[in-house]
């Protein structure tokens, strides 16, 4: 039976982040270059999205390129940006025709030309997607962004724009990349490490985090749906008593 029968349609995590690791290791064990695992994840990301899309989850963010990836050698960053390309070219009807909108949070500017025009085109194809947001979060890491945001309040309050007593959670969400998104509830890393490498840090203040050991390109619908089972075992309290939150879904 599938795991997708299994979930409660009315406690679907709206929002859920992935960290797709793995792709090297995968390649490395059939014996494959790295770049075929890359190859490879992007099936993945379609299976997964399709998974998402069908179990009803309304955000799919995905660590597509972190910023210390920039640090890896030259010819695979090169192989990376080239695969994106190429993905989205051959992703971008499909969206179009399943309602999914693209987004990208992330340094655009550190991006090479082509990728960033392929991106902002495919952003703007897919803008009127209604179903499911994927966003692809591409030369970004949440220090990145904090510290952006960070330097941004800074320049306002020695402007005379705000004073430092009007920097709240909420100010302060609103100047990170993703403001037009609610926080995941659910972080799924594939691929076995138990860490979560510089991504959405503010955001997944109270997100449940799911782990497995699943390489990215084998991952797909059935693992995400027993993620969001698991996810829906769990009892999210948000700092409150066990009896306040029974008491508050009754
Ligand atoms: C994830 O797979 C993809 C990116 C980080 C771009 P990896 O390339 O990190 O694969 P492993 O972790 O080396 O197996
Ligand atoms: C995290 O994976 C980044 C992406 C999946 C894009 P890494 O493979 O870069 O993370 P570390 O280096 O193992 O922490
Ligand atoms: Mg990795």
């Amino acid at each position: 039976m599938s795991y997708l029968n299994q979930i409660d349609p009315k406690r679907v995590p709206q929002h859920v982040a992935i960290i797709m690791d793995g792709n090297g290791r995968w390649a490395k064990s059939k014996g494959q270059p790295r770049s075929a695992g890359h190859q490879a994840g992007v099936k993945s990301l379609h299976e997964t999205l399709r998974g998402a899309k069908e179990a009803g989850v309304k955000y799919l963010t995905v660590y597509t390129f972190s910023t210390e990836n920039w640090n890896r050698p030259r010819q695979e960053v090169e192989t990376l940006m080239n695969l994106m390309v190429w993905a989205i070219e051959q992703e971008t009807p499909g969206m179009i025709e399943n309602g999914v909108s693209l987004q990208v949070i992330g340094d655009m500017d550190r991006l090479p030309e082509n990728t960033r025009q392929r991106l902002q085109k495919c952003i703007g194809d897919t803008a009127a997607g209604q179903v499911i947001t994927l966003i692809l979060a591409i030369s970004y890491s949440s220090r990145w962004e904090i510290a952006r945001a960070a330097r941004e309040l800074a320049a306002e309050v020695r402007d005379g724009k705000i004073s430092p007593e009007a920097i709240t959670e909420e100010l302060l969400s609103s100047r990170l990349t993703t403001v037009r998104y609610p926080d995941p509830d659910l972080l799924i890393r594939t691929g076995g490490e138990v860490r979560v490498s510089n991504y959405l840090l503010w955001q997944i203040a109270y997100a449940e985090l799911y782990f497995c050991d699943t390489y990215w390109p084998e991952f797909g619908p059935e693992d995400l749906y027993k993620a969001i089972v698991e996810y829906q075992s769990r009892e999210r309290r948000f700092g409150k008593t066990s009896e306040q939150v029974s008491d508050e879904t009754k």
